[in-house]
């Protein structure tokens, strides 16, 4: 493998323990720093942050809540890029002080603290630290629950769906394409849904199959307080405009952003994109529910590496496919076999009977029950390794695998062991609780194939357990590992790994593994992420010289309240506010190595 025989492919990094810390904790030798939180002013115009002074105004100005997906794409030059990210949801618990904004207030802020965001920023010196660009950015945009979208791809001429889309929200994870736009996924959309009566009865099963509401619901956030598309009964289509990859171009602030219906309509994880051996497009996709499929669109067109604009109608033709995987037996001592990506319709054919294309696009998910897929334990961020070629997968969980869903050769765990605290003894539970990473390679290499070969390279969990597996590498050396989410590779080709949801008793982190050489599965922990957050991102600079992470929803725990608050990081007022940190070196070598 390139990248492992220079040395710098070695991940040297200390290993931070298991811990509580309301703090980022990362090895000794790195420092970190915050680029930007919530309520941090993005667009020119925004005031400063006030939680007392919130309005609906400023916040669509302003740096939106939860930080999920992070990327940074190249400016002119090294000393200046481009942070894109998305706003997946709200707690509106943490976020306002009790008793001072009224109902119709909070869902107003709530609709503008989603979406996404493009900031400006810059290299400290020479070093890995970023800040937010001081003079703010001509760069710099918000995109809200608000901003108005063009709908793409066949879904967009059906009656359903239409050409034009309002707001992003639920968005989880992403990729950035070869063309430099940034690909977001439109996740769990089927909770910002009202319905004061009834909803149409040719609409319920579709519904149904989503987790959709069909009979009189509040959801949490009451949107249709304020924008009467969220009551279902009065906009029952307005359900059908969201569950797309959605597009930015983030060089273009005037751009009006896409949602690619080609892609299919489910609760997106996110789209990853690689080039095929002839030189299409390829974008691996993950349905992030329990017992739900993966997915690959393959481009009819090729890319166009001169002519960046011809790129930009590239997602909406192509084929889009479903992954079925056959295990060889577990006789070999290992969870691995072949698979099929099986053909659901393409921009002009369905391969569904009493399907048409913009059914298969709009009820994916039905289209995949009728062609035998298989049935995953949530698949979330997919990416394809640009050193060895490979395709890594999180599987996050799943509580009813070998209940709900019968146990097979590339989904095993029935049972699976969690800590209910730090230090306290293993529990088994019923199901998988920790999730794996599966690590897939295309046939021939070649992104547009149909057939493929698939490994458990990790079954997570506390190596103590039994059921764990970290690629062959001796147990006894590698740090727990619980609900991989997000997937990230360095220069070199090695695996770093965020984690959201750790039933082992200590905070989410992210984690770096070897998938080469000697070392390969041996999981050490690189950082880990304040009282109740999420580990997001990760992502890894293409110089390696900075790691950015995006803590997503600090103390987030049942009981916590804007004056109660489980954490109070980054500790700039009383009260947690979501942000995005870069870690660097302090001699200034490669993260990690
Ligand atoms: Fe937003 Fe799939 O986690
Ligand atoms: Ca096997
Ligand atoms: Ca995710
Ligand atoms: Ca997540």
């Amino acid at each position: 493998f390139p990248g492992f025989g220079g040395g710098h492919g070695q991940l040297t990094h200390g290993v931070v323990p298991p811990n509580r810390k309301d703090d980022i904790v990362i090895p000794a030798g790195y420092a970190q720093s915050v680029i930007i939180a919530w309520g941090d002013p993005v667009e020119t115009g925004a005031p400063r942050f006030d939680v007392n002074r919130q309005t609906p105004e400023a916040q669509a100005k302003q740096f939106g809540y939860n930080n999920d997906y992070t990327m940074v794409v190249p400016l002119r030059d090294d000393r200046k890029a481009l942070l894109v990210c998305n706003h997946e949801y709200t707690d509106e618990n943490l976020m306002f002080p009790t008793g001072k904004y009224d109902a119709k207030t909070i869902a107003r802020i709530g609709l503008a603290g989603h979406g996404m965001s493009v900031v400006q920023i810059d290299r400290v010196g020479r070093t890995g630290q970023w800040r937010r660009d001081g003079h703010g950015g001509r760069y710099n945009r918000r995109i809200t629950a608000t901003t108005k979208f063009d709908v793409t791809g066949p879904a967009a001429a059906d009656a359903r769906v239409g050409k034009v889309a309002y707001g992003t929200f639920g968005n989880c994870a992403g990729g950035v394409t070869p063309w430099g736009t940034i690909l977001s996924g439109e996740e769990n959309f089927n909770g910002y849904f009202d319905v004061s009566g009834t909803v149409p009865a040719q609409y319920q099963a579709s519904f149904k199959r989503y987790g959709v509401p069909t009979t009189a619901t509040k959801s949490a956030r009451q949107w249709s307080l304020v924008d009467e598309r969220f009551d279902l009964t009065k906009v029952p289509t307005e359900a059908f405009r969201t569950g797309w990859i959605v597009e930015v171009d983030p060089y273009d602030p005037k751009s009006t952003p896409k949602k690619r219906t080609m892609l299919g309509r489910m609760k997106h994880e996110g789209a990853t994109v690689t080039i095929t051996a002839d030189g299409r497009i390829a974008a691996y996709l993950g349905d992030d529910e329990r017992g739900e499929y993966i997915y690959k669109f393959v481009s009819t067109g090729r890319y166009d590496e001169k002519n960046r604009k011809a790129n930009f109608a590239l997602l909406d033709e192509g084929t889009l496919y479903v992954a079925k995987f056959t295990g060889d037996g577990t006789a070999d001592g290992l969870f691995d076999g072949t698979g099929q990506w099986i053909p659901l319709t393409t921009d002009k054919k369905s391969f569904i009977d009493g399907m048409s294309v913009a059914d298969v696009l709009i009820d994916v998910r039905t289209a995949a029950d009728k062609v035998g897929a298989t049935r995953m334990d949530r698949p979330e961020d997919i990416e394809r390794n640009p050193v060895n070629g490979r395709i890594y997968a999180a599987l996050t969980n799943n509580s009813n695998r070998g209940g709900t869903f019968a146990v097979d050769e590339a989904n095993p765990l029935a049972k699976s062991h969690t800590r209910p605290s730090l230090g306290a003894p293993l529990v088994e539970q019923s199901g998988n609780r920790n999730g794996y990473i599966l690590e897939l390679s295309e046939e021939g290499d070649d992104a547009a194939k149909t057939g493929f070969f698939w490994t458990l390279f990790l079954i997570c969990g506390d190596p103590a357990a039994q059921e764990t597996y970290f690629g062959g590498f001796d147990k006894s050396k590698v740090s727990p590992i619980s609900c991989p989410d997000n997937v990230a590779f360095d220069g070199s080709g090695n695996l770093w790994i965020s984690t959201d949801g750790n039933v082992l008793g200590s905070n989410d982190g992210i984690f770096t593994v070897p998938v080469a050489g000697p070392k390969r599965g041996q999981v050490k922990q690189f950082l880990s992420v304040p009282f109740a957050a999420e580990a997001c991102g990760p992502l890894v600079s293409e110089d390696d010289l900075t790691a950015f992470v995006a803590v997503q929803h600090p103390g987030e725990t049942d009981d916590a309240t804007f004056e109660k608050p489980s954490s109070t990081w980054p500790h700039t007022h009383t009260f947690p506010r979501p942000a995005i940190s870069c870690v660097w070196r302090k001699d200034g070598g490669r993260v990690g190595s």
